[in-house]
């Protein structure tokens, strides 16, 4: 089964980025990591810091790939267009995000894309991502809401 994880804006940064927030290490070697735990499926990962061509990258794989695990960073909070995409295609879409966005500034506790998604993990830290494959894997058709306190 194809998996892609999709990360939105300022999420290359991470390793770099406001560790005490979202932790010491880069996405690729996450990925590398995430590649090991799952032969069993084709994982591919995608980052942009541009809307569209986030957009874009739904409709590209959303009709034909087994799960789609998105961390669409602040566009979560401000974006009607990327919930339009993922309400447009049929692959299902799981929402990460690595911190607990429910225990940070208020404008991040609201998100257009929980709604249109088929689960939504948040404040787990990268293992969010290894949660969301997991799910796609093993347990697609129940609703999934997990919430940590990283
Ligand atoms: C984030 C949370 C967002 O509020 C923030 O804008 C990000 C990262 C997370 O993974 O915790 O960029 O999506």
């Amino acid at each position: 089964m194809k998996i892609l994880i999709l990360n939105g804006p300022n999420l290359n940064l991470l390793g770099r980025r406001e560790k005490d927030i979202y932790g010491n290490q880069p996405f690729e070697t996450y990925f590398e990591f995430l590649k090991g735990k799952f032969p069993e499926a084709q994982l591919e990962y995608y980052q942009s810091n541009v809307e569209g061509e986030l957009i874009n990258k739904l409709h590209e794989v959303g009709f034909h790939y087994g799960g789609i695990v998105l961390n669409g960073g602040a566009y979560t909070h401000t974006s009607i267009a990327i919930a339009d995409a993922i309400a447009a295609i049929t692959t299902p879409v799981i929402e990460v995000h690595i911190s607990n966005v429910y225990a940070r500034e208020e404008f991040r506790h609201h998100s257009y894309l929980s709604a249109k998604c088929k689960g939504i993990i948040v404040g787990c830290g990268l293992d969010g991502y290894e949660l969301a494959v997991h799910y796609i894997l093993h347990m697609p058709n129940r609703p999934i809401s997990v919430t940590g306190h990283r």
